[in-house]
């Protein structure tokens, strides 16, 4: 298992600091928010890690340098979610943590590995529950007991099949990149992640898990306020 870390959107939530500081590097005490991840995917068992960054992100190559199985690849055009994991293209099942998304209080990712071998090794997508008025900025599941049935990226309040939402980690197999390269623009006229995910569940299983831990979306100043008190509270 390899794991992908997509850190190439541009940060315009929490401007003006990240015209020079991307968000996943803000700092969440002595490490960078980006670190922190990259531990939770070690911890998880990915043997490389490939994050993925666009120009003028170079401060986390440069701060990453030298670490051992951690490499870079270029999102050349914001073209959603989808794209940039395909940019990131492995040979292997995928752990995919999204890189500014910090899960506080368990090691989803790790827990994740762990319910997929109870499924004989199928997809397994780490979700919260969220308050239903804010299913439409989530994608959220169908499901028959854990097994997702279908997935609706940011379906109207009325639309949404569920109140459970994704929530920044996915463990996919590597058959996700072939459906991402056919994968036709979706919500926002971006290639969607969720999208590709929904058409790999007529071939393939997979299930959802709800994580115990917290997370927190750093890409904007309340969530990354709420991610430092978090943490400290943690540790
Ligand atoms: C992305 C995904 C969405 C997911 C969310 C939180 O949306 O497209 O399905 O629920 O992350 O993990 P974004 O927040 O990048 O718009």
């Amino acid at each position: 298992m390899k794991a992908i870390i997509p850190a190439a959107g541009l940060g315009t939530r929490f401007l003006p600091v990240t015209r020079v500081v991307p968000k996943e590097m803000l700092p969440i005490g002595a490490k960078p928010a980006l670190e922190l991840i990259v531990d939770e995917a070690r911890a998880a068992g990915a043997d490389e890690i490939v994050i993925v960054i666009s120009e003028g992100k170079e401060l986390i190559r440069k701060y990453f340098e030298g670490q051992p199985d951690i490499r870079f690849v270029y999102q050349k055009e914001q073209k959603g979610l989808g794209h940039a994991v395909l940019q990131a293209e492995i040979d292997d099942d995928a752990l995919i943590l999204l890189g500014d998304a910090l899960v506080i209080g368990c090691c989803a990712a790790k827990e994740m590995v762990e319910v997929s071998k109870r499924h004989g090794g199928a997809a397994v997508i780490g979700c919260e529950r969220v308050p239903k008025e804010k299913v439409s900025r989530y994608g959220i599941m169908k499901l028959e007991g854990d097994r997702i049935v279908d997935m609706v990226e940011k379906p109207a309040v009325e639309e949404a099949p569920s109140d459970i939402a994704v929530a920044g980690r996915y463990l996919l197999p590597a058959a996700i990149f072939g459906y991402l390269k056919t994968q036709t623009p979706g919500k926002g006229g971006e290639i969607q992640l969720t999208d590709a995910i929904k058409r790999m569940l007529a071939e393939r299983d997979a299930y959802a898990y709800v994580y115990p831990g917290k997370r927190q979306d750093i890409g904007n100043p309340d969530g990354y306020f709420a991610a430092l008190e978090a943490y400290r509270g943690n540790s």
